[in-house]
């Protein structure tokens, strides 16, 4: 199903496959049309059957990586570069040590730098040069955030350092030996960074994102569901299975 809620263009498909393969085909489209593009990637458990279809399109020569660049959205914060939990290393193993990518041409924030601010604008000013980020992919956590933009009081603007909540503490609990593994902080590109890509593509697939993406979708706008301020950009698509479209069906019912 494909509808349009303002200017966000929705896509309702049955499945976490089904909703994998849509986004990878709006991945590859921009690819295509835009080959030596920035793209900017998101981690997460949500993507990872769109980066396994990427790989997969790239084998069969649908898709050419040589001259894509990426920027990733976030990583924890300090994070050692051995640990597997650490962004850099997820991205490695599900999709940038599968495909052509020039390595050059990988961008993450450092979650082992000792100058956070030096590293946070060197990010911002690596996007400018890449021409700006054509295609962002984000995923969505239970509270709203994008990126580690947690809720607050106010909008984020450019890169920096944040402070996670408890909320996607507990979320993230799950891919860690202890929850006092956790970070407790991340590098994340800001609001202001992730609302200047030309075009966003959200994904959500589950039952527990449905509450986030109907306020997202339907709510006020505002910075404690930081997901919210996509209603006002121009180039939002949002690619949910069925369970993730369920606050969705509810409101357009009610
Ligand atoms: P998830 O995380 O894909 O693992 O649900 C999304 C997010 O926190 O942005």
């Amino acid at each position: 199903m494909f509808f349009k809620i303002g200017n966000i263009k929705i896509h309702i498909e049955k499945d976490y496959n089904a909703m994998s393969a849509r986004a990878a085909d709006i991945f590859t489209e921009a690819a295509v049309k835009n080959p030596s593009g920035a793209y900017g990637f998101a981690t997460g458990s949500t993507p990872i059957g769109m980066y396994n279809v990427l790989v997969e399109k790239y084998k069969e020569g649908a898709l050419d990586f040589s001259q894509l660049s990426t920027f990733n959205l976030d990583e924890y914060y300090p994070i050692k570069s051995d640990n597997d939990q650490c962004y850099r290393c997820f991205m490695e193993q599900r999709l940038f040590n599968l495909v052509n990518l020039n390595k050059s041409n990988i961008n993450l924030l450092n979650g082992e730098t000792g100058d956070t601010s030096r590293e946070c604008s060197a990010y911002e000013e690596k996007i400018h040069l890449a021409g700006g980020i054509v295609l962002q992919i984000l995923g969505i956590g239970t509270n709203g955030h994008i990126g580690f933009n947690e809720p607050g009081d106010y909008f984020s603007g450019a890169t920096g350092v944040v402070n996670l909540t408890k909320n996607t503490i507990d979320d993230n609990a799950r891919f860690f030996e202890n929850r006092d593994q956790v970070p407790r902080k991340a590098l994340s590109m800001g609001i202001r960074t992730i609302m200047s890509s030309k075009e966003i593509l959200l994904l959500a697939s589950g039952k527990n994102k449905s509450q986030i993406i109907s306020d997202t979708l339907f709510g006020r706008i505002t910075p404690q569901v930081p997901a919210s301020i996509l209603q006002v950009h121009r180039h939002v698509r949002v690619v949910l299975d069925e369970a993730a479209a369920e606050g969705i069906n509810n409101r357009l019912l009610t």
